[in-house]
C-alpha cells in the first residue's frame, strides 16, 4: 500500500453515525431469511423426539398421511440419501432423523403440507414408538463419560501450563480452593430458527439466518452431496450470537424435502423446538485454586473445568486459554475435561470461552483479596502484567488498569467500606463488586469489492454479517473515510454467499477483518485513480507525486492544492465505475487461508496465538441492593469502562457494551435452562418461563470509552468489543452480592433462595 494515495485524514472514523439499516429496521422493512418470499412454497413441521436416549421402533404415518393437504413425510427411513457431515470441527456427524436418538427434541420426521397449518396439525398424528433407555442429563447423573479436552478437541490442543503450581501454593501466605458452577443458557433470538429452500434447475437457494453463508454453504453442499457452486446462502440479517454459526440438521433435510416435492419449502421452527435442534451454552464447573504473598503478589492459580457436551460431539470452549494469561500468576496449571450426556451438542453462546472461566477466576480473584484484606482493584494492580505468565509473550496493548480507574472513579468506589453488610440503606443491604472484562482480539481472513462511481456514490460488497451489531454502518464508514465520501453515499450489501467470502461472524472478527478488506480494496482505488491523475500528460495533476495526492470529496488534490475533478480522472481512464476486489489474511494465517474461505473454513487468529498477545480488556463496576427482608435483589447502576482499540463507531460500540453487560446482569441473576434430570430434557422452553431482565430490572448502565491505540493487531488498529462487555459481569455482581451479605456464592443465576439469612 505505500504507492496508494493517502486517505483523507479523519474523516468519519469513531463517528457516532446512525445505523445504516435503521430506518429498515424500524420500519420493518429488514428482510429477514423467512421474510424472503417464494413461489408456492410448501410449509414443514418438525416432529421432535419425546425421549432424549434410545430408538425409534415403530412409525405410524397413516393419521398424519391423512390431514389434508399433506404433501410427505420424511423419516429416518427414506432420507438415507443425506450424507453425514461433521459438527464444527468435531469428527463425528451430526444427527440424522434416528433410529437411534441421542437427544430429547432430536428431529424424527419433516412434515410438509400446503399450509403451516395442515403441516403443524399432520405433525401432531405423526405416532412414534420408542425403545427408550435412562439418560444422563447433566452433572451428577450415572453413565456420563468425560474426556481431557486436548486429546479430542480442536479448540484446545494443549493445555496453558508454567511452573510447579503445588510447590508455588504450599510457598503462597493465603489460598484460594473454590468450586464454581454455571448453567445452560439458550440463545431465544428473536427471530426464530427458520430455514427456506429453493432449487432453480438444480441451483439451490437457502434463506437461513446465518453467521457464515459460507460455511453453511459448502457445509450443505457436502451434506447433500453436490457441488458448492450449486449452492447459494442469503441471509442480510440475523439475530444470533452464536447459535447460528454451523450446520445443525434441519438445512440439509428442508433442502431435500424442497428437491422431492420440486417446490420451495419454509420452515419455521417453534420456539421450544429450537431449544433442541439448535446449539446453547453448556452448564460448566470449575476447581480453582489461587495462591498469593501476604503482598498480593499471585504465585500460583490452578484451574479445572468441566464442560458438558453431547454423546456424539467433543464440544468445549476451554477458557482456560484466555484466563490463564490474564494475570501475573506465577505457576499455571489448567484442565478442561468434556463431559459427555445424553444431550444436544452445544455450541457457541456470546463470548463462549470466557463468560464462565473468567466467572469463576473473578470470583475467586475477588475471594482472595478478600481473605488478604486487600482492595479488589488494588489487588488486580498488583498483579498486572504486560506479559503472558504461560508463554512470555508481550501483549500488543493492555489497557486494564487505566479501565479500572476511569470506571471505579465514576462509580465512586473510594467510598466504600469493604467490610460486608457494612453499607446499608435503611431495608437495602448495598454492595459494591467489579471484575475485568475481557476478550481475545480475534482477526480472520476476508474478502471484499469496492465500486466507486465519478459522482463519489460507493458500494461495498463482502458476505459479511449483520447480527444486529451495526457491521452495514462500520464496514460502510470505512470505505467512506478511505474513499473521502460521505457515508449517506455510500451502498453496503451483506449476507449473501454469491458475494466475495468473509469469516464465521464469530469472535467478534467481523470490523477487524472485513474493514482491513475494504481498506485495501479502497486504496487500490485511490492508487489507479492517482496514477491515472499524475501520469497524464495535461491535466492539473501532471507530474504530481501520487503518493501524496489525497481523495476526497469527489475530487483528487495535492499538497500544493492543485485539484482535479472526479469525473475527469474516470473520463482519462475511459470508464464509469472502478471497481476493486481485495483478499485480507491476518499475520501469521497460511498461504491459502483466503482459497479454503471460500470453501467455508478460512482462519481466524489473535487472543494468545500470535506473536504478541491480543486482548480487549474493561473494568466493570456494579452496585447491588438486597431487601434485608425479601432479600429481593437489585442492581440500581452499572459502570464499565473499556479499551479495544480503535472505534469505528462509538454510538455502536457504546450499544454493544451497554448490552453485554445487561446481559451480565442476565447471567448473574436471571438466566438458566433448567433440566429435568430424569428425562434429559429442558424445562423452561419458552419465553415465559426463560428468565432474561426486563426494562424494570436494568437501571443506570454506564459505558466509558477508554482511548487505546494498538498497531499490531490488524492494519486498521481495530479490536473487536461486541463480546467484551458481558464477560465480568456475573463476577462484579457475585462479588457485590458478597459485599452487601456476606454470603459468598459460587454458582450462578444467584437467585433470593440462595441468599436467605441463616
Ligand atoms: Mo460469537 S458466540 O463467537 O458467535
Amino acid at each position: 500500500m505505500a504507492n496508494a494515495a493517502a486517505p483523507a485524514p479523519g474523516a468519519n472514523m469513531g463517528e457516532p453515525a446512525p445505523r445504516l439499516d435503521a430506518r429498515l429496521k424500524v420500519t420493518g422493512e429488514a428482510r429477514y431469511a423467512s421474510d424472503f418470499p417464494v413461489s408456492n412454497p410448501a410449509f414443514a413441521y418438525l416432529v421432535t423426539s419425546t425421549i432424549a436416549k434410545g430408538r425409534i421402533t415403530a412409525l405410524d404415518l397413516a393419521e398424519a398421511r391423512a390431514v389434508p393437504g399433506v404433501l410427505d413425510i420424511l423419516t429416518h427411513e427414506n432420507t438415507g440419501d443425506l450424507k453425514a457431515v461433521a459438527f464444527g470441527s468435531a469428527s463425528t456427524s451430526t444427527q440424522q432423523l434416528g433410529p437411534e436418538i441421542d437427544h430429547d427434541g432430536q428431529i424424527v420426521a419433516v412434515v410438509l403440507a400446503d399450509t403451516f397449518e395442515a403441516a403443524r396439525d399432520a405433525a401432531r398424528k405423526v405416532r412414534v414408538t420408542y425403545a427408550a433407555a435412562t439418560p444422563s442429563a447433566t452433572f451428577g447423573a450415572q453413565g456420563l463419560t468425560e474426556d481431557d479436552a486436548t486429546k479430542v478437541s480442536e479448540r484446545i490442543k494443549e493445555a496453558p501450563a508454567a511452573g510447579d503450581v503445588e510447590v508455588a501454593l504450599a510457598a503462597a501466605d493465603v489460598v484460594i480452593d473454590a468450586e464454581y458452577a454455571t448453567p445452560a443458557q439458550h440463545h431465544n433470538p428473536i427471530e426464530l430458527f427458520t430455514t427456506t429452500c429453493a432449487w432453480h434447475d438444480n441451483r439451490l437457494t437457502i434463506y437461513e439466518p446465518s453467521q457464515f453463508v459460507y460455511g453453511l454453504k459448502n457445509s450443505t453442499a457436502k451434506k447433500l452431496g453436490i457441488d458448492p457452486g450449486q449452492v447459494r446462502v442469503v441471509s442480510p440479517f440475523g439475530g444470533a450470537f452464536g447459535a447460528k454459526g454451523q450446520l445443525t440438521p434441519r438445512t440439509g433435510l428442508i433442502a431435500l424435502a424442497a428437491k422431492r416435492l420440486n417446490r420451495p419449502v419454509k420452515l419455521v421452527a417453534s420456539r421450544d423446538q429450537g431449544f433442541t435442534i439448535a446449539t446453547y451454552r453448556a452448564e460448566t464447573r470449575h476447581h480453582i485454586r489461587l495462591g498469593a504473598k501476604a503482598d498480593g503478589k499471585l504465585v500460583g492459580y490452578s484451574h479445572e473445568g468441566w464442560e458438558i457436551s453431547s454423546r456424539r460431539d467433543p464440544y468445549c470452549v476451554a477458557g482456560v486459554e484466555d484466563s490463564a494469561r490474564l494475570y501475573a500468576f506465577g505457576a499455571v496449571r489448567t484442565k478442561v475435561n468434556i463431559v459427555h450426556a445424553d444431550r444436544n451438542t452445544p455450541g457457541f453462546m456470546r463470548s463462549p470461552p470466557v463468560v464462565p472461566y473468567i466467572y469463576a477466576l473473578e470470583t475467586a480473584m475477588d475471594e482472595l483479596a478478600a481473605k488478604l484484606r486487600m482492595d479488589p482493584v488494588e489487588f488486580r494492580r498488583v498483579n498486572d502484567t504486560m506479559t503472558d505468565p504461560v508463554s512470555g509473550k508481550p501483549y500488543s496493548s493492555r489497557s486494564l488498569m487505566q479501565c479500572y480507574d476511569e470506571a471505579g472513579g465514576a462509580f465512586g468506589w473510594k467510598r466504600r467500606d469493604p467490610r460486608p453488610g457494612a453499607m446499608r440503606d435503611g431495608d437495602w443491604l448495598i454492595g459494591w463488586g467489579c471484575a475485568t472484562a475481557v476478550y481475545p482480539t480475534h482477526v480472520a481472513t476476508a474478502t471484499a469489492r469496492v465500486r466507486l462511481m465519478p459522482d463519489g456514490k460507493v458500494r461495498v460488497q463482502s458476505a459479511a454479517h449483520e447480527l444486529g451489531t451495526g457491521a452495514y454502518t462500520v464496514i460502510g464508514q470505512m470505505a467512506a473515510q478511505e474513499l473521502g465520501t460521505p457515508l449517506s453515499a455510500t451502498t453496503v450489501e451483506l449476507g449473501d454467499s454469491d458475494l466475495p467470502p468473509a469469516m464465521v461472524a464469530g469472535g467478534s472478527n467481523t470490523t477487524a477483518s472485513t474493514c482491513s478488506a475494504v481498506m485495501k480494496a479502497c486504496a487500490a482505488i485511490r492508487e489507479k485513480l492517482a496514477r491515472a491523475a499524475t501520469t497524464a500528460n495535461d491535466g492539473p495533476l501532471a507530474g504530481r507525486d501520487p503518493s501524496q495526492v489525497v481523495l476526497k470529496d469527489v475530487a483528487l488534490t495535492a499538497p500544493d492544492g492543485a485539484t482535479e475533478k472526479l469525473e475527469d480522472t474516470f473520463r482519462r481512464l475511459g470508464v464509469s465505475a472502478i471497481e476493486e476486489y481485495a483478499e485480507f489474511a491476518p499475520e501469521g494465517v497460511k498461504p491459502d487461508a483466503v482459497k479454503s474461505l471460500y470453501a467455508g473454513k478460512g482462519a481466524m487468529t489473535g487472543g494468545p496465538k500470535g506473536r504478541k498477545l491480543m486482548y480487549a480488556m474493561g473494568a466493570e463496576f456494579v452496585e447491588v441492593r438486597i431487601n434485608a427482608a425479601t432479600r429481593e435483589i437489585r442492581v440500581p447502576r452499572m459502570v464499565g469502562a473499556f479499551a479495544a482499540g480503535r472505534l469505528m463507531n462509538t454510538r455502536t460500540a457504546r450499544s454493544q457494551l451497554m448490552g453485554g453487560m445487561i446481559w451480565g446482569i442476565s447471567s448473574a441473576l436471571h438466566e438458566a435452562t433448567e433440566i429435568d434430570k430424569r428425562n434429559a430434557r429442558y424445562v423452561n422452553d419458552n419465553l415465559a418461563d426463560y428468565m432474561v431482565p426486563v426494562n424494570a430490572d436494568i437501571e443506570e448502565v454506564q459505558v466509558i470509552l477508554v482511548p487505546e491505540e494498538d498497531h499490531d493487531v490488524n492494519p486498521a488498529g481495530i479490536k473487536g468489543l461486541g463480546e467484551l462487555a458481558n464477560v465480568g459481569t456475573a463476577a462484579a455482581v457475585s462479588n457485590a452480592v458478597y459485599h452487601a451479605t456476606g454470603m459468598r456464592i459460587r454458582k450462578l443465576p444467584i437467585r433470593i433462595e440462595d441468599i436467605l439469612p441463616t
